[in-house]
């Protein structure tokens, strides 16, 4: 599939510009695309600046773009225009007429539920992309809930850490990865970007693998859909798994050995845990035996959760051990670690995860104050960086 962003080069235009363009490619709220447009007119829209926003957004974009998606963004660019007294262009009008009408016609129900979002990434002086400005990966996601999962859209974890993955690839670079909860793939172009040296991505929802597999089609990455069977070998660096946490059976993950096992916005339901932790649990401590100590049906087990009670500030948040990036290059040599990303919506579930965590023997450290990304999605504004938490696990034999 091509996407129009390719055709277009950006490189020559100034920075306000690009970060307009790639907002608007990656379906900011319009809001945030009028702020943008300010900037670059030197605090109002000139004329100027309506040209080039015909030009490389919405005369440019209509095939790929979602259509309700433009009305709003040029109902928002024509009052920002009138309210400060400046001329609206008149292809403004002309297009916005042409969608009242036309989106009035279609049928209610026949609305797009797909769309394809591009998240580009600004290397502007970042020392690990020497000569490369950008990275553009598009991504198919879901607009609504009913045509795929959670796994159909696009998470701020999975921003975070791939903003990570890009920052610190030595990390990754020749490193066996293993995602669980992969949604619609970002981390798995970005492992791939920066040579990992086999990339596993896995979810539970057949609908986000299918989705997730064109995505990796759309960025060019050869992928193939396979079993958690390994004698079923691969000559493919990525490869998607149908793996749902619930049914995941110990002796084909214990046939892994990843380096890295990664998890972005996988803490939420708190009902998945237990199996999501057990998963966890035999990723990381490949030697286990049989008698993990989640069973897969249970939610935790009351006569541990007793025993441990006494000391519950152990899974409690404020008492988290940090770690730094030294830590986690340490510890990547000696065995499996786990890096997940999250954002704490309910820190009851945050904490019930910490508590089956420590039951089973893991170690959960705070890299959150320690590890800064570089800021590579600049003209995102939708995406609070601040909000998301990672986590490193790794298996604390006693
Ligand atoms: C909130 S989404 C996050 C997706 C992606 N990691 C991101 O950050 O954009 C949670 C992901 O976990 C997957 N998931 C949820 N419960 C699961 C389970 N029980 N087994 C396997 N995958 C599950 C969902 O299908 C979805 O892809």
């Amino acid at each position: 599939m091509s996407n129009h962003h390719q055709s277009l080069d950006m490189a020559n235009l100034d920075l306000y510009k690009q970060y307009l363009v790639s907002a608007f490619l990656a379906m900011e709220p319009s809001d945030s695309l009028i702020s943008l447009a300010r900037k670059c007119g030197g605090g109002f829209i000139s004329e100027d600046v309506q040209q080039f926003i015909w030009a490389y957004c919405i005369n440019n974009s209509e095939e790929n773009c979602y259509v309700p998606y433009l009305k709003i963004f040029l109902k928002k660019l024509i009052d920002e225009v009138e309210s400060t007294g400046g001329d609206v262009l008149d292809e403004f009008y002309e297009r916005y007429a042409h969608y009242m009408v036309s989106l009035k016609e279609d049928a209610p129900g026949n609305e797009k539920a797909w769309i394809v979002k591009c998240i580009s990434f600004f290397f502007h002086d970042v020392p690990s992309h020497p000569g490369q400005m950008q990275m553009v990966v598009p991504l198919q996601c879901s607009l609504n809930m009913l045509e795929g999962d959670t796994g159909c859209a696009l998470w701020p974890s999975s921003l975070f850490l791939s903003e990570f993955i890009l920052s610190c690839p030595e990390v990754f670079t020749r490193k066996s990865c293993f995602e669980v909860g992969s949604g619609v793939g970002l981390l798995g172009v970005c492992l791939k970007h920066v040579t990992a040296s086999q990339v596993i991505l896995t979810d539970g929802d057949a609908s986000s693998l299918e989705n997730l597999r064109l995505n990796l089609e759309m960025n060019k990455v050869e992928n193939l859909d396979t079993s958690l069977d390994r004698s079923k070998s691969s000559p493919y660096m990525v490869q998607c798994i149908h793996l749902p946490w619930e049914n995941a059976n110990e002796s084909e993950l214990q046939q892994f050995k990843p380096d890295i096992v990664l998890g972005a916005d996988v803490i939420y339901n708190p009902s998945c845990l237990p199996h999501l932790v057990r998963v966890l649990s035999i990723l990381l401590n490949q030697r286990k035996t049989s008698n993990s100590k989640v069973n897969g049906n249970a939610q935790v087990n009351d006569k541990e959760e007793n025993s441990k009670d006494n000391d519950s500030k152990v899974w409690n948040k404020e008492r988290l051990q940090g770690a730094t990036l030294e830590t986690l290059i340490e510890e990547v040599v000696n065995g499996p670690v786990a890096l997940i990303a999250s954002v704490i919506r309910n820190i009851d579930t945050f904490d019930c995860f910490l508590k089956l965590c420590c039951q089973n023997d893991i170690l959960v450290r705070d890299m959150t104050e320690s590890i800064r990304p570089f800021n590579l999605l600049p003209y995102m504004d939708s995406y609070k960086r601040s909000d998301v938490h990672l986590l490193l696990l790794s298996y604390s034999s006693k």
